[in-house]
């Protein structure tokens, strides 16, 4: 019996254990857990769901700090929102401004948009599409009143940048006299810049180009094109160009003379400004600027620029441009038909003192049939004929 009651006793106290056991192990593991969680928030700032009330003080504040995040998201988005839209109103506002650069004579649909854009800040400048000097001189005027600005006149990438800052501001700028300014000259090399005024449409068919009148340096008619007629020469050079309408002129021109049994050579049609300029400053510099100057022309002074001139020659006098061309059967014809395919001998004898130049029975212009029979049969200069017209 006494046996018995060791027996229950040891098994009682067991129990006793085990019950503490269990107890103490389970307390122990849930602080060890929570201490874990104490841990693991401190280190990474998350937070396991343990299933206590403080935990759940926990879960609700940080379920108001995903709503709070979400609404600053959802703030910032209608911010965005709302930016981007005052964006697109300014830009709504004022024309695009172009990318690349323009020079004097540039033209097309972004010197338009830039015209557009410079009034837009208060210049009062043409909207016709071409960089002309009131466009440049606002242009000049502006870079002026901006230190890090080149000032040149001409549009590029920096003056594009800071214009488009002042027309997101919608600041106007102070504009008046900007139309006195002198512009920098464009071709500081030249030693023979040219004089005068500056024409307006450098792209017209009837465009006077002389002493008093010069094309911008940056011209180039747009649509050159080589007509299909004998050079004396094979290279591919841009003197076989001529403008497309005086091109097919000339090739009409060149088969009446080839029906007439008459050879004809096209000699030299279109100059780039460079051009002249090399071949203007040669000829100054063999025989004086003044003595060069009565049958070549300074650079921008050049009707061979327009695209519009072509000096036809023939085998008689060596393919060269001289006076004793007029004495030649082609040269007789040129003087009596080139008017029917609308050109004329621009600078005849005898009017060299309204030309500027000496006589040329060489040099053809393109002005088209009406004008150049009224100029042909009426013994009249181009400067002549515009006067009156
Ligand atoms: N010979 C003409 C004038 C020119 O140089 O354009
Ligand atoms: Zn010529």
């Amino acid at each position: 019996m006494r046996r018995l009651y060791l027996i229950m006793a040891t098994l009682f106290l067991f129990l006793v254990v085990a019950i503490i056991g269990y107890s103490t192990n389970f307390s122990s593991v849930s602080i060890l857990t929570d201490s874990n969680i104490e841990e693991e928030k401190q280190n990474n700032g998350q937070e396991e769901d343990s299933g206590y009330d403080s935990s759940k003080e926990e879960e609700t504040q940080d379920q108001n700090e995903i709503e709070d995040t979400r609404d600053i998201e959802e703030r910032s988005e209608s911010e965005e929102q709302s930016e981007k839209e005052q964006t697109d109103k300014i830009q709504d506002e004022h024309p695009s401004l172009p990318d690349g650069s323009f020079t004097i004579g540039s033209q097309g649909e972004g010197v338009s948009d830039l015209q557009g854009a410079l009034r837009q800040i208060g210049y009062d400048v043409p909207d016709d599409g071409v960089y002309q000097t009131e466009t440049a001189k606002a242009i000049y005027h502006f870079q002026q009143a901006h230190d890090e600005l080149g000032n040149d006149g001409l549009y590029g990438p920096n003056t594009r940048s800071m214009l488009e800052e002042r027309l997101a501001s919608g600041e106007k700028m102070e504009t008046e006299n900007f139309l006195k300014l002198e512009l920098p000259n464009q071709d500081p090399g030249n030693q023979f810049p040219p004089r005068g005024e500056l024409v307006k449409d450098p792209d017209d068919i009837l465009v006077l180009v002389n002493k008093e009148n010069h094309l911008p340096a940056g011209y180039t008619p747009f649509d050159l094109m080589e007509p299909d007629v004998p050079f004396p020469f094979d290279e591919d050079l841009p003197q076989k160009l001529m403008r497309a309408e005086a091109a097919e002129a000339l090739e009409l021109l060149f088969e009446a003379t080839e029906k007439e049994g008459l050879h004809l050579f096209a000699q030299s049609g279109y100059r780039s400004y460079n051009r002249q300029r090399e071949i203007f400053t040669w000829n100054a510099n063999e025989r004086g600027e003044e003595q060069a100057n009565q049958y070549s022309a300074r650079a921008g002074e050049s009707e061979h620029q327009t695209g519009l001139a072509m000096d036809v020659t023939t085998h008689e006098v060596n393919f060269r441009l001289t006076t004793d061309f007029a004495d030649t059967a082609e040269g007789q014809w040129i003087a009596e038909n080139a008017a029917n395919y609308g050109f004329i001998i621009r600078y005849p004898k005898g009017k060299e003192h309204i030309t500027g130049y000496q006589y040329e029975p060489w040099h053809l212009r393109y002005v088209g049939k009406e004008v150049a029979k009224e100029i042909m049969e009426n013994n009249l200069t181009l400067e002549e004929y515009l006067e009156d017209h």
